[in-house]
């Protein structure tokens, strides 16, 4: 069976491994991959966005399945395209992928479903939004409405602040359309858990929980990043909050796109808050995150090609998806100056393969044969072990091993996880 894979990051590597790992996979091809990716798919250079030559690659090489993983496609529409080609896609389509491309698409849907996340109002018009500003309650949190690289949520302390959100995102338009609305909302506080999920639609079956660590230096310090690392399962979230979670949000929300006439189908991703008042949304994404696959994958137990054809084929309540009772651990090392500035460029050693032990190979190309780094997140070291004191402990000694010159990594992935676990 020939798989194709959109994207080319580290969420992407993990995908690749494990579908790797069912047997009647003949061959899997990385579009476009990257240098590390390389040693376990063909790479082919066609960028993630490019979905007229991703459409007419599937057709040429007879791809049989194709899995769509970063939000630029997937918003743009690539499931549709692939679909409509003939080709059977693991994604949403572009009118369900826009739970995640559209912010104010997804506080509407949630405030129209009941489904509980902050307050909030919608503003298309700057001065309107100024305004509101000068009497709303401080902190208050600016989200551009479109994609943003992750950039476009301001959690701003002062109206000062809130201000200059609203007229970067809405005059200057740092994020171009996306900056066309705006959503202001509520403050909210509590500890931060992702949820993934396989969804067909109908049944939505959640995976191992996460947590991610966003700022670039320890103490959660520095500016916000795509994610320096990750830990699973999250401590914060109890039995007890995961079924008020399936009750109160996750059903509620598949239920919602299925009324709405747009079913979702495929990876949908929770970003929770658990606050004093419960569980309650802060985001959705419309798949994989990234890096959170790199510890939620690693832990699946079930062949993941065989649970994403049952999502394709709304086949999924038919189905069991376990998953593995250990932990994981995953530490990015990211290019000195990451997100700011960083050099590419800087060789890179990969040390010898280990029981339990992953390399997920984010930014890096091949040069004459060696792996040199090309991008600010690098790699994502990831360790599974029976406690996660030890997959953290694994993490970082399996990251000493990596010869990376430039590269730096956060030295408390996990600290805040075990400090919530050693509490009890
Ligand atoms: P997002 O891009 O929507 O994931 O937002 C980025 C980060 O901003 C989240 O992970 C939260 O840490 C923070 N954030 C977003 N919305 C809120 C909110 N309503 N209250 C507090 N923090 C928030
Ligand atoms: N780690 C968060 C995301 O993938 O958006």
């Amino acid at each position: 069976m020939k798989i194709l894979v959109v994207g080319g990051g580290g969420r992407e590597h993990a995908i690749i491994k494990a579908l790797k790992k069912n047997q009647r996979v003949t061959q899997i091809y990385a579009l476009p991959g990257n240098g590390g990716i390389a040693a376990d798919a063909k790479c082919v250079d066609i960028k993630a966005t490019d979905i007229p030559a991703i459409v007419r690659f599937a057709i040429s090489e007879r791809i049989d399945y194709a899995v769509v993983a970063p939000d630029d496609p997937l918003a743009l529409g690539a499931v549709d395209a692939l679909e409509d080609a003939g080709v059977p896609c693991f994604g949403p389509r572009k009118s369900a992928a826009m739970i995640e491309s559209s912010k104010v698409f997804a506080k509407e849907l949630m405030r129209k479903y009941n489904i509980p996340t902050a307050q909030y109002r919608v503003f298309h018009d700057m001065d309107e939004a100024l305004a509101y500003i000068e009497t709303a309650p401080m902190p208050t949190v600016v989200k551009a409405d479109g994609l943003a690289l992750g950039k476009g949520v301001t959690v701003a302390e002062t109206r000062q602040q809130a201000a200059d959100a609203v007229r970067a995102i809405m005059g200057d338009r740092i994020f171009g359309d996306s900056g066309a609305s705006i959503v202001i909302e509520e403050y909210l506080e509590g500890p931060e858990v992702s949820v993934l999920s396989f969804t067909d639609g109908n049944t939505i079956v959640p995976m191992v929980s996460s947590m991610d660590h966003k700022r670039a230096q320890d103490g959660d310090k520095g500016p916000n990043t795509g994610g320096m690392g990750t830990i699973a399962p999250n401590p914060y979230y109890t039995q007890e909050i995961a079924d008020e979670c399936m009750e109160k949000i996750f059903l509620p929300t598949i239920q919602a796109m299925r009324e709405e006439g747009s079913p979702f189908k495929g990876c949908l991703y929770f970003g929770l808050m658990i606050t004093k008042d419960g569980p309650k949304v802060i985001e959705y994404n419309c798949r994989f995150g990234d890096p959170e696959t790199q510890v939620v994958l690693p832990l699946l137990k079930t062949d993941l090609l065989q649970v994403m054809w049952a999502v394709t084929d709304g086949r999924l309540g038919d189905i069991q998806v376990e998953f593995d009772n250990r932990s994981a651990c995953c530490v990015v090392l990211a290019s000195k100056g990451y997100p700011v500035k960083y050099e590419s460029g800087y060789e890179i050693t990969l040390p010898q393969e280990e029981l339990d032990r992953e390399i997920y190979v984010a930014g890096a190309e091949l040069r004459d044969g060696k792996l040199v780094s090309h991008g600010g997140r690098v790699l994502g070291v990831v360790a599974v072990a029976d406690t996660l004191r030890k997959a953290v402990d694994g993490a970082y000694e399996y990251a000493g091993k990596v010869k990376f010159e430039n590269g730096f990594c956060r030295r408390d992935i996990g600290k805040r996880a075990l400090e919530a676990i050693e509490e009890d």
